[in-house]
């Protein structure tokens, strides 16, 4: 049984912004989860808004990372990647009549058939004795009944989806059991696993992308495969190799897959 303290709250502007000013405050915090019912600032990755949804899981988790190699840190992001998708994809065990596609878009969108229901943002902290720590956001648009307009990409919910509400606490819990132990994993030296875990679910490896630069230029290249720091590498029509790293792009794919059943 994983072991980390829980906390349900109603209303804050952003349960990463809040697990960030408890950790800063603090002489050193345990692994803790923290569910809000509702975010009046949700963050999502470059600098973007993270719209609510009704019914949505509004989840960060605060993992120590005293202990892990410092190298193998940014893996810590493809972990709750992991780990968002396997809890999304057990839910589907449930359902016998579906044969929905889930998987992660790199680096850590989680999509159901193309559509995207879960978003991550990973985030460092420290405490008052110097002590580091990564808070790991994650949002998943569980009951919705409808999606807001304007979003950068095409969107889902669960309960679109499946036609039925999901225990979002519950989904959580779940979630957060599989990061704890995917950190123990990442502290006991098993990068190799998770890589190996992360790009068998990985939906973007084997594609054809557009990787889009912070300053706008775009090109074209093939997704091949993840690194051994959780870069995106890929393949430039004249054979040059290029491994992408989150914070400097962002990428579309040129074939897009919606099944609309
Ligand atoms: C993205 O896809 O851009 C990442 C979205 C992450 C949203 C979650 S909701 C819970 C946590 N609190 C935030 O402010 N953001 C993350």
């Amino acid at each position: 049984m994983a072991d980390y303290a829980f906390e349900r709250i109603n209303t804050v502007d952003s349960t990463n912004t809040e697990l960030k000013r408890r950790i800063n405050a603090s002489f050193g915090m345990k692994t803790s989860v923290l569910i809000a019912d509702e975010q009046t600032a949700g963050r999502g990755r470059r600098g973007r808004v993270w719209l609510n949804t009704d019914g949505a899981l509004l989840m960060s988790i605060c993992i120590p990372l005293k202990g892990i190699n410092p190298d193998l840190i940014p893996l810590i992001s493809l972990t709750a990647a992991i780990a968002a998708n396997e809890a999304i994809t057990d839910l589907r065990a449930d359902e016998h009549k579906m044969t929905r596609n889930t998987g992660i878009k790199w680096p850590n969108d989680i999509l159901i058939s193309g559509f995207k229901v879960a978003g991550i943002l990973s985030e460092a902290a420290n405490d008052l004795s110097g002590g580091s720590y990564a808070v790991v956001g994650i949002g998943i648009n569980v009951n919705a009944a409808d999606i807001p307009y304007g979003l950068n990409q095409p969107a889902s919910s669960l309960r679109l989806l499946y036609n039925r509400d999901f225990d979002r606490i519950s989904l959580g819990l779940r979630i957060a059991d599989c990061l704890t132990e995917l950190a123990d994993m990442l502290k006991a030296g098993c990068d190799k696993t998770i890589i190996k875990l992360y790009s068998d679910n990985c939906i973007t490896l084997g594609r054809a992308v557009e990787v889009i630069r912070n300053d706008g230029s775009r090109y074209e290249a093939e997704a091949v495969e993840i690194d051994s720091i959780g870069r995106l590498i890929v393949s430039h029509e004249d054979g040059n190799i290029e491994a992408i790293d989150s914070a400097d792009v962002s990428i579309r794919w040129l074939t897009e897959e919606r099944q609309e059943n």
